[in-house]
């Protein structure tokens, strides 16, 4: 069903993995979907999976002057942004211990940063509109905790956070504001973790109660609902998909 139709939506970090499969996903649910990355290439490539109704762009969320001018090319070119997904993000396993300033700065910069830059360049135009949709990309390892991952966690948890806050403060105006927590997915980030240190990605499958990774659609079917009228009246809400590895 074209759910989405007519719907403008903009999806961070969608050059691969689970930003693709959200792209993807909404695009065939009938949205414009404006494809950003901070590789170029990448977004191009998806936004032309997704087909002509799709635009992509080069945005560095870390960078506020690229996301407000992605913000206004996609509103010139697909129209007012019904729709944004928070998903780029970025991590480093490591034991708190060992991890730099250096670390914690990028990883705050993209993964808790990098939302509130890109809200902040969205949520005027939903307020003017009075409505809009912001889903935003978390991490089990914020709801529970996840060894070597202690400023991601931070950072993710931080989201979670920061979208309650806003969903109150934006509730009047009809806009929506979630978070969807992954559990360990099949995306080149997890490969690349797990392949840096096997005994840890086995570890983190076998924690998943139904015993295998995510695969990035099974996230995407998440984020697609919660942009959808389907879940016009849920706001404030963090949603895992993990396989049972959260349950709160
Ligand atoms: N894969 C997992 O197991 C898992 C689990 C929980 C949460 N997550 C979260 O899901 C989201 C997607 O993860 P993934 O596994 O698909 O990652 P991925 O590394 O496969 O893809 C991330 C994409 O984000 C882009 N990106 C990185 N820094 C950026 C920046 N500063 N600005 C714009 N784009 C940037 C990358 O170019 C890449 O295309 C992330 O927020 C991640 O933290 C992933």
């Amino acid at each position: 069903m074209q759910q989405l139709a007519g719907r403008v939506a903009f999806v961070t970090g969608a050059g691969r993995g689970i930003g693709r499969a959200i792209a993807l996903r909404l695009a065939e649910a009938g949205a414009r979907v404006a494809v950003t990355d901070a590789d170029e290439t990448s977004a191009r490539a998806v936004a032309a999976e997704c087909g002509e109704r799709a635009l992509g762009l080069r945005v560095d969320v870390t960078d506020p002057a690229s996301v407000r001018a992605a913000v206004a090319r996609a509103d010139e070119v697909l129209g007012p942004l019904d729709v944004l997904v928070n998903n780029a993000g970025w991590d480093k396993m490591e034991p708190f211990l060992e991890s730099t300033e250096e670390t914690w700065d990028k990883v705050i910069a993209i993964n808790l940063k990098g939302v509130l830059t890109c809200v902040k360049a969205v949520l005027p135009g939903m307020v003017e509109r009075g409505g809009g949709r912001i889903v935003s990309i978390s991490s089990d390892a914020a709801r529970v905790g996840s060894s070597g991952e202690a400023v991601y966690a931070a950072a993710k948890a931080g989201i979670i956070a920061f979208s309650k806050t806003v969903a109150r403060e934006v509730a009047r105006q009809q806009i929506n504001v979630n978070v969807v927590c992954p559990g360990p997915t099949n995306t080149d980030l997890f490969r690349e973790v797990a392949a840096a240190n096997p005994r840890l990605g086995d570890a983190l499958k076998r924690a998943v109660p139904f015993g295998r990774l995510a695969e990035p659609d099974e996230i995407a079917a998440a984020v697609a609902f919660l942009a959808s009228d389907d879940a016009r009246f849920i706001t404030g809400q963090t949603l895992s998909v993990s396989g049972g590895l959260t349950m709160v």
